[in-house]
Formats: C-alpha cells, structure tokens, sequence
C-alpha cells in the first residue's frame, strides 16, 4: 500500500540496504515515489535485492557505516546522483556473539558497538549536517530494538549499543527540532530475517508462544512503520520511540 503524505519524489537514504529491514524499507519508499540510495557492505548485494526492476530511482552504494569516510561518501552520492537527501533510515546493525558479560570479549564488545551505536552517530552527523546545509527539513528514523527496552541475558553489546541509539535519537530530535528535521527510533520485536539465527527462525512457534501476537514480524510490517515516520503523516513526531512488536515488550 502506498500513498502516504510528503513522500514522493524525496531521496532518502537507506543504510543495511542489502537485506531484511533495510531491503524492505527500500522497496516501501520506491513504492511510495522516493528516490532511493540503498548503503551496505556489499553494494552489489544491496542492488540484486533492491532494484530487480531497474527504475532509474535506486543508487547502491558500499560502505562500513562504521567507517566516517564512508558515511560521508554515501551523503556525497545521494547528493552526486539525486540533488540532495530528505530522508533517511538509519538501520544497519549486527548482533554479534551472544554470551554471558563475563564471557564476551571485548574486541567482540567494541564490534558491536562499533557498527551499532558508532555507525547510527556518524551516519546522523553525515546526514544532519547535509539537511541543515539544505534548509529544507528532514525526517530520520533510527532502528533500535525491542532489546533496548526490555534487554535478554547474553545482550550485553546489542542491548547497550540499541539503548544508546535511543538516546541519540532524543538528543539529535532536541538540536534540529527548529530545523525542522524529525528523529525518531524504531523498536522492532523478532523479525524474520537473517540477521536471526537459524535456529531461531525454524522454531517461530515455541520462540514466539508467550507473546500476545505469536510469530515473527515481516520486514514489510517494520518497513510500513518507517515510511509512516518519514512522512508528512508523523509531521509533529521527533524523539519518539516506537515499539513495532506485537506487544511482546508487555510481557
Ligand atoms: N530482525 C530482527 O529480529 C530485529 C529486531 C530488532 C532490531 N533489528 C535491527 O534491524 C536492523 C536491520 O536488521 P535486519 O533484521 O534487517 O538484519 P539483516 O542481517 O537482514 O540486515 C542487516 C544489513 O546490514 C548490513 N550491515 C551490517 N554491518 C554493516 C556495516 N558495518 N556497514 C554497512 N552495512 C552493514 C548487512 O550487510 C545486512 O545487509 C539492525 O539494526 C537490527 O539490529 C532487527
């Protein structure tokens, strides 16, 4: 379903563009008009899975987010190939090693915080200081995680890097809201992507049986709400945090 308001014709920039959430999102705001520069790792895997119909709308785009150099090469190609960027969906992310604090590495630790909560700062400083250069507003929504507000054991390096990601969401909301450009974060609950692991994904029945809605989100159900949040529909929504879990943080 597309249609929603201040959509059409915006560039947006998609981080984690090759898979899951990101490629969703991709494929939601090409739906909805956008122009879309999709980022991730592997440019070429973020265009086999985001532009199988050639629009003329879709830049792939390879950069370690965790990288300074790459997150403002990817504003430069927004910039380069659409004339600006107006959107953009801050989501790339790993998990990492699951394990006890006393057993996690910390080489393993600052991975993860690398990419996570390092790679959403940069990317929002690239992108900030390019939509306050333009003067023409902005919308961002940065993916955190149901495990930000409600952390399992093992989650020591993914919950704390999810949880800072929703502090910089609140701080970047307060500096640009008189610039007119909303921030705010997304919490999805389990997703059925491959950033779970297979055991996970094979047993969504057991994994998912005390949640008030029993199974796994689709990437499209995650997407829906990041578009929602990029358009004029969420015109007075910054700093927000919002759950996309079937209610499984209640309980
Ligand atoms: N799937 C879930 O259950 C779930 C739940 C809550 C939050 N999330 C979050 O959603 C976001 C997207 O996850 P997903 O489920 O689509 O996973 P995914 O593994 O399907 O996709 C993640 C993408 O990010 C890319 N990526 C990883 N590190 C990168 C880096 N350094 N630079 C550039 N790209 C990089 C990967 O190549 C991959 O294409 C992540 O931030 C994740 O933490 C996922």
């Amino acid at each position: 379903m597309a249609g929603l308001r201040g959509l059409g014709g915006k560039t947006a920039i998609v981080t984690g563009a090759a898979s899951g959430i990101g490629a969703a999102a991709v494929s939601r705001l090409l739906d909805e008009g956008c122009q879309v520069v999709g980022v991730d790792l592997d440019a070429e895997a973020a265009r086999r899975v985001c532009a199988p119909a050639d629009t003329g709308r879709f830049h792939a785009v390879a950069a370690d987010v965790a990288v300074e150099a790459d997150c403002e090469a990817y504003v430069r190609a927004a910039v380069e190939r659409f004339g600006g960027v107006q959107l953009f969906v801050n989501n790339a992310g790993i998990l990492g090693k699951l394990t006890p604090i006393v057993d996690m590495e910390a080489g393993e630790f600052d991975r993860v915080l690398g990419v996570n909560l390092r790679g959403v700062f940069l990317g929002l400083k690239a992108v900030l200081r390019r939509m306050v250069e333009q003067g023409e507003g902005g919308a961002i929504v940065n993916t955190s995680s149901k495990g930000a507000l409600k952390p399992p054991a093992n989650t020591a390096a993914y919950g704390t890097s999810k949880a800072g990601i929703l502090t910089l969401t609140k701080v970047a909301a307060i500096e640009h809201g008189r610039d007119n450009i909303r921030v705010n974060a997304i919490c999805p609950g389990l997703v059925d992507t491959p950033i779970l692991s297979p055991a996970y994904r094979e047993h969504e029945a057991e994994v998912c049986a005390g949640f008030p809605m029993p199974r796994f989100a689709q990437a499209a159900e995650v997407a829906g709400l990041i578009a929602y949040l990029l358009s004029d529909e969420a015109a007075f929504q910054t700093g927000g945090v919002y759950s996309v879990d079937g209610g499984a943080v209640l309980v």
